[in-house]
């Protein structure tokens, strides 16, 4: 039966199971979880790391993460299996006032847990709470050589909406341009 529940951070949390019978636990990260978010991180082939926004390999960066949790301007889900962590899905909003309807997701899955709807259950995870926040419009960022990111944004139903010539640089010093896709939320009812 599909069931409708509400979109808040109490609801977490939860176990859930992914569609090849993965059981998975969705809980909010919090100040402890610093180190297995850093250690998942450095676990990351070198290529992905290229790609990250902020550098979350170093500790300092999620203490900085866990700062903007606290301060109510992120709140990230964690996919954990079999007591390690398999992916994260974010959410990440601001004050800003002409943009305060927007959020950013930011999702991230290993690799060993990858195609199996993980991204899909945490970036419906990170919907939920966005309506539950009264967000319109949710908005991803990648490089357009992340030609799996795209392909899934699509998926989940992200439309491009803009492509910025050079306006990131990676960890090797190259820079590459910037896609931004965004999702309006209107249509998104939360179901699982
Ligand atoms: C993007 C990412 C989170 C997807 O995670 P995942 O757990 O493999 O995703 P799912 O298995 O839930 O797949 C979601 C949908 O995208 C599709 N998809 C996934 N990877 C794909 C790929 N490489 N090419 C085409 N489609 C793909 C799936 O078929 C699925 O569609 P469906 O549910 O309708 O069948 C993962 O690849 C990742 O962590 N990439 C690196 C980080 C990143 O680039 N993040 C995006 C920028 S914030």
């Amino acid at each position: 039966m599909t069931q409708t529940r509400p979109a808040t951070q109490e609801t977490f949390p939860r176990e859930a199971t992914l569609r090849d019978g993965t059981a998975v636990t969705l809980r909010l990260m919090e100040a402890a979880d610093r180190d297995a978010v850093v250690a998942f991180a450095r676990s990351l082939p070198p290529d992905e790391l290229l790609f990250l926004r902020t550098d979350i390999t170093d500790p300092h960066v999620v203490d900085e993460w866990v700062r903007n949790i606290e301060q109510g301007r992120t709140i990230t889900v964690l996919g954990e299996a079999g007591g390690q962590l398999a992916g994260y899905g974010s959410l990440h909003y601001n004050d800003v006032q002409w943009m305060r309807h927007v959020g950013e997701i930011r999702i991230l899955v290993s690799h060993d847990y990858r195609g199996r709807g993980l991204g899909r259950r945490l970036t419906n995870e990170v919907f939920a709470l966005a309506r539950g926040l009264g967000l319109q419009k949710i908005m991803a960022r990648m490089t357009p050589d992340q030609v799996g990111a795209r392909a899934t944004f699509e998926r989940l139903g992200f439309k491009p909406e803009a492509l910025l010539a050079d306006f990131v640089i990676d960890r090797e010093g190259k820079t590459r341009d910037l896609l931004m896709m965004s999702l309006d939320l209107s249509g998104f009812t939360n179901t699982e």
